[in-house]
């Protein structure tokens, strides 16, 4: 359905799931600030969906998620250029679990999350200026499913699952115009994959193949566009956790 004259704000858009968000996105009318700390790959990225899409509806903001100064200027950037905002996707994350990257871990999936959540509220929220809108934060079937091969991974999606699940509850936010939800993907075929059964990542690899093999990996189009189902107003979804995998299909979460 269209998403024309929206106006969204993706982390972690240079590559993987976030630069398919953002192509569905695009797709349906919505013009889109893509966010990374990636420069390189961030700038090229916006450049190919500018040549797609025309140079009005992309704009690439380098930032780091866990840089409270970055994110604050990322969302003013993101208004100033476009001239509003309404769809937030929280996606950048990674994994790790070795001594020296579980806290990194935290900081960006948790940490990281949250402070954007935090600033897409006070962007979205009527009573603050806004005009509501959307926020869905990339977790994953690992903050659902306890994981032998992850449990910091595991710990900081099921963190986020909470987190969202609990300021959908929130009634001011719902009486502001703010939906949020959640997307818990299995296995996607994106960069991050090639890193999944690497020894400081991975406590148990050969679990993790087993797990890999069960649940199949799915395409980031597969991916992105059931997201999609959790940001178009017309499915009016708030406090959804949508789960997916290549082969266990698509279905929402029992949150009661
Ligand atoms: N690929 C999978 O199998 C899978 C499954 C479930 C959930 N997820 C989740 O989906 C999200 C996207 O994963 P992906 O597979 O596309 O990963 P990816 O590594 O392919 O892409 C992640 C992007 O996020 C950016 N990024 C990382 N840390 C950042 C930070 N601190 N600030 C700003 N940008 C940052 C990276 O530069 C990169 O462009 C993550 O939250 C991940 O945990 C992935």
């Amino acid at each position: 359905m269209s998403l024309k004259n929206k106006i969204a704000l993706v982390t972690g858009a240079a590559q993987g799931l976030g630069k398919e968000f953002t192509n569905q996105l695009l797709k349906r009318g919505a013009s889109v600030s893509l966010i990374d700390l990636n420069d390189n790959v961030g700038q090229k990225t916006a450049q190919d969906f500018q040549n797609v899409f025309g140079q009005d509806r992309v704009a690439f903001f380098k930032g780091n998620i866990t840089s409270q100064e970055d994110m604050n200027s990322v969302f003013k950037s993101t208004k100033d250029k476009f001239g509003g905002l309404d769809i937030v996707i929280n996606n950048a994350g990674l994994g790790g679990e070795a001594a020296d990257l579980w806290e990194r871990t935290i900081d960006i999936n948790v940490k990281g999350s949250i402070r954007g959540t935090l600033l897409a509220i006070d962007h979205l929220r009527k009573d603050k200026g806004g005009r509501g809108g959307v926020i869905v934060n990339i977790s994953s079937m690992a903050g659902i499913n306890p994981n032998p091969c992850s449990p910091t991974y595991c710990a900081s999606k099921s963190a986020l699952i909470q987190y969202s699940l609990s300021w959908a509850r929130n009634s001011e936010l719902l009486a502001n115009g703010v939906r949020i939800n959640v997307l818990a993907p299995a296995f996607v075929d994106t960069p991050l994959m090639s890193t999944i059964t690497k020894e400081e990542y991975c406590l148990m690899p050969k679990v993790a193949d087993m797990v890999i093999q069960k649940a199949g990996v799915m395409s980031v189009e597969t991916a992105a566009e059931a997201m999609m189902e959790l940001v178009e107003p017309e499915h009016n979804k708030n406090g959804q956790v949508l789960k997916i995998a290549q082969n266990g299909g698509k279905s929402y979460h029992n949150t009661e």
